[in-house]
């Protein structure tokens, strides 16, 4: 199947999550994309409007993936603004990946991923699934792989 993997990512933990999920469906025989979703110019501290580099094209992936901290208990607006300009999913099955600081999903991570399927579900993506990754550094490999295993499974 041809992947993309779309992510924002400003430190670096929700990137390599997608990396590895990068290799895991490379592993399993598929055609995989990774690209980021990156910001226009400097982002002004506290300020929830931001302006994106052109996203890239992802008419040609059959499934995407779909990347983003939380903020603020809330998908990160980086997100929220590249799914509202991201043209037509139509037709596209999407999964969706998060990943947040604090230690459970109901401090943010849930309500990302329901922001990120309602906006895919908005352009006409069928949304299969997706995995929250709460940050925490004692039991963190075993939280990304067990993300890798759920998102790799929905593929
Ligand atoms: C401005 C800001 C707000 C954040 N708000 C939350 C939050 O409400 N809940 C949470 O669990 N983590 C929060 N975090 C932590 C990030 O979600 C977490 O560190 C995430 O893994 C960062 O991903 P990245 O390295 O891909 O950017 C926040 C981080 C930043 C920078």
């Amino acid at each position: 199947m041809r992947v993309g993997i779309l992510v924002y990512s400003q430190t670096g933990n929700t990137l390599s999550v997608a990396a590895k999920l990068q290799d895991r469906l490379r592993a399993a025989g598929h055609s995989v994309a990774l690209e980021r979703i990156t910001l226009a110019g400097e982002r002004k501290q506290g300020r929830r409007a931001v302006e994106l580099s052109p996203l890239p094209d992802v008419s040609s992936h059959e499934l995407l993936v779909i990347g983003s901290p939380v903020e603020a208990f809330s998908l990160s607006p980086v997100a929220v603004k590249a799914l509202e300009q991201v043209g037509s999913l139509r037709q596209k099955s999407v999964l969706c990946l998060v990943t947040q600081g604090f230690p459970f999903p109901w401090l943010g991570g849930n309500r990302a991923i329901r922001q990120m399927t309602a906006l895919c579900e908005a352009k006409g993506a069928v949304v299969r699934g997706g995995a929250v990754v709460n940050w925490v550094a004692k039991t963190l490999d075993r939280r990304i792989a067990d993300a890798v295993d759920k998102l790799a499974g929905l593929v």
